[in-house]
């Protein structure tokens, strides 16, 4: 039986028991949960063993285990900490050709260990020469992948995994055929060629990642991902020195195994104990000079609302596609969702004791916030977990005396970036969420427990988009080529959702929410911007190429479980 077959039979059968929220919700509130309470008075519902359990007596059930898990888990300490922070390999180009980038990937498990005595299998990707993009070297990152604008890059991808996998390069405005969509995955042990041509304009911070059906999540997690970077002639940050943090997300058993994904890390996207920069817990950064940072979110579902205390502002002069038109300066905080990418100017001097000799050093941190996720309990009151304490992410030493000695001046106007163009069509994309809590009680529910390798997804638990989970065989949305049309994201739903669509960038032209809207303050290229629940993000967007196009949830969870939508542009 297929999976999604699976789930929808289990879905049918307790069809009377559905409990639904947003857009089919019987609540709307954000604590969504507790209307569960009341539905015991409802016909058919008093028969539903779990109806009224609260946390402490779920976890007296079967189904305890599948929800949060319980093989033990590495101590939130356990990784070394404290190594400079590591340089990310490059992918090395293997073509002579001016103008054409020519390399190898392989997606395949190599063992490192990271856990002192206990060695992890990642899956990662790799060169192909064995050498300096080869298994042994560097992190576990993707080597980066460092382009221009006017390149050809033909990327042969070898899947060297027991799953089908895909590439896609997320951001990139590449044709759909080449965007390693879900339709189009490699075979365990097959390969294919990836070939696009990166247009003027297309400079900026991007990454590469898997994307197969219903995998996406476990082939991240596991470690696939890199960096991309498309460098522009003209770029007015040339000569500043960079700096890259790339950010994963990694949740370690105690024995050194990457945990399954439970029913509470479907439900609210895996997070786990450590958040690695460029491969290590909470590595050391120490400034010479003034520096051009890009950071990337590659987490499955970890929100990094990025802080260096509010003693140490930063600039902001870059978002996913690119620099902004104008820097945005006296940052304290910056909120990356999963998949967004940024780019920062951080000084030397570090503010604070800025006419000091020294500058207080500093905790890179991911600070509090709360995007809402929710529990399995339903209590009233109690519908959503506490928001992910605040994680030291690396410390930064800043070096005011090079401060001193060499200031650089960042430029006031970075790049034009033109206003919208009025739209000539439009469209809604509502984000909501479906919740069996019979069938999630059930024991076993969830991906745990399931024979090994059939990937099962939880039952009873469903993510949609426009009121429906995603189907290969249907196209959600049409537009054509070359429109310039207004979306508005509706998040129906009561957690935050990250909106990604492939193939561009768009611009974020207001935020809409109880009933007040605010137009985006500066221009920028994204392809990923978080909705709030209960928000509305209108965004202006153009698609250049004909085919297909997936927009989803970029909380790889989410995705999987079906808050994706396939755009057909004709
Ligand atoms: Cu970063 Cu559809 O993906
Ligand atoms: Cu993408
Ligand atoms: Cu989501």
């Amino acid at each position: 039986m297929i999976r999604r077959e699976f789930m929808l039979r289990t879905l049918g059968a307790a069809m009377s028991a559905v409990f639904a929220r947003g857009s089919f919700g019987q609540t709307s509130s954000h604590a969504g949960m507790q209307g569960m309470d009341d539905m015991g008075s409802m016909p058919g519902m008093a028969s539903m063993p779990s109806m009224h359990h609260g946390a402490g007596s779920a976890h007296q059930t079967g189904g305890a285990h599948a929800m949060t898990g319980s093989a033990p888990l590495a101590s939130a300490d356990a990784l070394p900490a404290g190594a400079p922070l590591a340089m990310l390999r490059t992918l090395p180009n293997e073509s002579r050709e001016p103008g054409v980038f020519r390399a190898t990937l392989v997606a395949q498990p190599v063992s490192r260990t990271l856990l002192p005595g206990h060695p992890t299998t990642f899956w990662q990707y790799d060169g192909g020469d064995g050498g300096a993009g080869g298994a042994e070297a560097g992190p576990v990152v993707g080597p980066m992948i460092e382009v221009r604008e006017g390149d050809t890059v033909e990327i042969r991808f070898v899947n060297r995994l027991a799953q089908p996998s895909t590439i896609h390069w997320h951001g990139l405005p590449v044709p759909p055929d080449q965007d390693g969509n879900p339709a189009d995955a490699v075979a365990p042990g097959g390969s294919r060629v990836y070939r696009f041509t990166l247009p003027p304009g297309s400079a900026g911070t991007y990454w590469y990642h898997p994307h197969p059906h219903q995998l996406s999540a476990e082939q991240v997690f596991r470690g696939l991902a890199g960096p991309i970077i498309v460098r522009a002639p003209d770029d007015p940050l040339a000569g500043w020195p960079e700096r890259h943090l790339f950010f994963t997300d990694l949740k370690l058993a105690a024995d050194g195994a990457i945990a399954p994904n439970y029913m509470m890390d479907w439900m609210n996207g895996r997070e786990g104990q450590f958040v690695l920069v460029n491969g290590a817990r909470r590595p050391r950064i120490a400034m010479a000079g003034d520096e051009r940072w890009r950071v990337w979110n590659a987490c499955n579902a970890r929100y990094l609302l990025l802080t260096l205390g509010d003693d140490h502002p930063f600039a902001q002069v870059g978002t996913d596609g690119g620099l902004l038109a104008a820097p945005r300066e006296g940052l304290t905080r910056l909120l990356l969702a999963p998949g967004e990418r940024a780019e920062l100017i951080v000084r030397a001097k570090g503010g604070g004791a800025s006419d000091g000799a020294s500058a207080t050093p500093a905790v890179l941190t991911a600070a509090l916030y709360d995007r809402r996720k929710m529990s399995m309990t339903m209590s009233h009151g109690d519908a959503s977990l506490p928001p992910s304490p605040a994680m030291p992410l690396a410390d930064v030493e800043f070096a005011p005396a090079a401060a001193g000695a060499a200031p650089r001046v960042l430029p006031a106007r970075l790049r034009e970036i033109a206003a919208p163009a009025a739209p000539v069509a439009s469209k809604t994309v509502v984000f909501s969420e479906q919740m069996d809590m019979a069938t999630m009680h059930q024991p076993g529910a969830g991906m745990h427990g399931m024979p090994a390798g059939m990937h099962d997804l939880p039952a009873g638990m469903r993510f949609l988009v426009n009121g429906a989970s995603f189907d290969p065989a249907r196209i959600t949305l049409t537009s054509r080529r070359g429109d310039v049309e207004r979306w508005s994201i509706d998040n129906q739903s009561d957690m935050d959702h990250p909106f990604h669509l492939h193939g561009t960038q768009f611009q974020v032209v207001e935020r809409v929410k109880g009933g007040v809207v605010t137009p985006e303050p500066f221009r920028a290229w994204r392809d990923t911007v978080n909705v709030e629940p209960g928000e509305i993000v209108r965004i202006s967007v153009q698609q250049q190429t004909a085919g297909e196009r997936m927009f989803h949830c970029h909380i790889l969870e989410h995705e999987d479980l079906g808050m994706m939508g396939t755009l057909k542009v004709v």
